[in-house]
């Protein structure tokens, strides 16, 4: 058998494509090419010219793309969106352009550490990027722009239908502090989902400045105050629910635990913490943490089993407040509800 037709060779080389898919899409998107093509269909020549790129580059990119079925080819040099590629406008409601941008521009670059990360432990951003994940953001706001409205547009697309938020009585709850929050996607989520709710959405300084936009374009701006600063100095206070969504698992042991410990300080008897993060175990989604884990591990962070959530919570002065419910729809995604001990 010729090596190409045996299926494990083929399965393998096409794994190793990966990056190559990762790239094609994520310049795409950072080229702005689903807007370029919102309204119409055009030529290379075109699309260059919409997007400020070389017509070359552009022809090249575009004949890839077409393969990937995120452009239909409608004859040589002729190209429109796809329904996957209306995904990459930044008016789709379901769009995923910040999110592609992401993962060629900030967790490609970072994954080349992999290797550093897995042979001596630790994070690979001082390597890759000279100082942390977030410090690194933090110092280029195009990139950082990206993230919080990847953030924002992932939470959008897989809590809004999700019932992951289901763990808590809401209709006895006034105040919700979103730790960590970004633009406060998850909290605009739940305020939409109860006209009830007030809430905080908190996360450092250069990252809350764009949250007031989002939070009007939600529909919940005038419901949600916005306060930047850093959840290792103190939380706000004043809530009934305290959210971490997707935060603890950016970081080790140590710091996670030091992010519990200070919304313990601000929750008062009776609050509770909601977090939504990876618990590793056999159930549906599981695989997909396991990989996502590759992700943590570069970042500085972990997925972690219901074991390590349980020491972790119990160090913090906290207690878990049942047992976890995980994603309706199967994503790798689960609820922990937290009381003060
Ligand atoms: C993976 S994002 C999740 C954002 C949001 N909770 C969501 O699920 O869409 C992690 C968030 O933690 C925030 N963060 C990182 N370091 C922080 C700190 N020291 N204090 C407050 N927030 C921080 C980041 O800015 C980022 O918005």
């Amino acid at each position: 058998m010729d090596s190409l037709d045996d299926p494990e060779v083929a399965r393998l080389t096409q794994m190793l494509s990966g990056a190559l898919v990762t790239q094609a899409v994520a310049t795409a998107a950072a080229l702005g090419l689903g807007d370029a093509l919102a309204d119409e269909a055009g030529s290379s020549a075109e699309v260059a010219e919409r997007c400020g790129a070389d017509p070359e580059g552009v022809h090249r990119l575009l004949g890839a793309l077409a393969t990937l079925g995120i452009v239909e080819r409608l004859n040589a040099d002729f190209f429109c969106l796809t329904d996957l590629g209306q995904l990459l406008r930044s008016d789709h409601p379901r769009s995923l352009r910040s999110w592609a941008v992401v993962q060629g521009q900030l967790m490609a670059p970072l994954l080349a550490g992999l290797l550093p990360a897995v042979t001596t432990g630790g994070s690979a951003a001082p390597g890759v990027f000279g100082c942390s994940f977030y410090e690194h953001l933090a110092v280029n706001p195009e990139l950082d722009a990206h993230w919080n409205r990847a953030m924002a547009e992932t939470a959008l697309s897989w809590f809004e239908d999700d019932d992951l938020l289901g763990g808590v009585d809401w209709p006895n709850v006034s105040r919700v502090v979103d730790v960590g929050a970004g633009l406060g996607a998850t909290l605009a989520v739940l305020l939409r989902r109860c006209p009830h709710l007030g809430g905080v959405v908190y996360d450092l300084a250069n990252v809350v400045g764009g949250a007031p936009a989002f939070l009007e374009s939600a529909g919940v701006g005038e419901r949600v105050e916005v306060v930047g600063g850093s959840f290792f100095d103190s939380v706000p206070q004043g809530g009934d629910v305290y959210l971490l969504v997707r935060v603890l698992f950016n970081w080790p042991d140590d710091d996670a635990l030091a992010i519990l410990k200070a919304c313990r300080r601000a929750m008062t008897h009776g609050a509770r913490l909601l977090v939504i993060d990876h618990v590793l175990g056999e159930e549906a989604g599981s695989d997909a943490a396991r990989l996502n884990d590759l992700n943590l591990l570069v970042m500085g962070g972990r997925a972690r089993t219901l074991a390590g959530w349980n020491g972790l919570v119990d160090d913090a002065g906290l207690k878990l407040v049942g047992h976890p419910g995980y994603s309706s729809l199967g994503r790798p995604w689960a609820a922990l509800v937290l009381e003060v001990r």
